[in-house]
């Protein structure tokens, strides 16, 4: 079984939508092996985003994410990664297919509700980056 690492943002938690996307998650047959709930300092929010520093949003996607309460979650399931993405849809909302989690509950490029690691790879640092601390 893939392992993945999704975030539902402040954004989402804010509008009340975490019971929704974690139902959705398990809907899609994810199994949920760790959750972990907290707020990103502005150090640990552009340290997990580092590799968006030279990006025009870096900065503002780092208070973004910084700026209030996320849910962390460790998905299992077969391909994790893609499967994943495939529930978020992309970046870009107004792009994003009608029933993926994007189109349905972001609010802009930026304020998009959800992140998922974008390969297996980044999967695993982003793992040891939230839940380091179980190995
Ligand atoms: P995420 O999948 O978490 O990865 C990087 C994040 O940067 C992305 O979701 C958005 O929140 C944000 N982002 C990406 N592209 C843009 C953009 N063009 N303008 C503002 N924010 C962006």
């Amino acid at each position: 079984m893939e392992q993945t690492l999704a975030i539902i943002k402040p954004d989402a938690v804010r509008r009340q939508l975490v019971g929704v996307i974690i139902s959705e998650i398990e809907m899609n047959q994810f199994a949920i092996s760790a959750i972990r709930t907290l707020r990103l300092s502005l150090g640990q929010a552009a340290q997990f985003y580092k590799q968006h520093r030279e990006k025009p949003f870096y900065d503002s996607l780092v208070a973004y994410i910084s700026s209030g309460q996320i849910f962390v979650l460790v998905l299992e399931k077969e391909n994790a990664v893609q499967e994943w993405r495939g529930l978020m849809g992309p970046t870009d909302p107004a792009k994003a297919g009608l029933l993926t989690l994007r189109r349905r509950f972001a609010i802009d490029i930026q304020l998009n509700s959800v992140h998922g690691a974008d390969s297996p790879s980044t999967a695993s640092r982003e793992i040891d980056f939230f839940f380091g601390e179980r190995k």
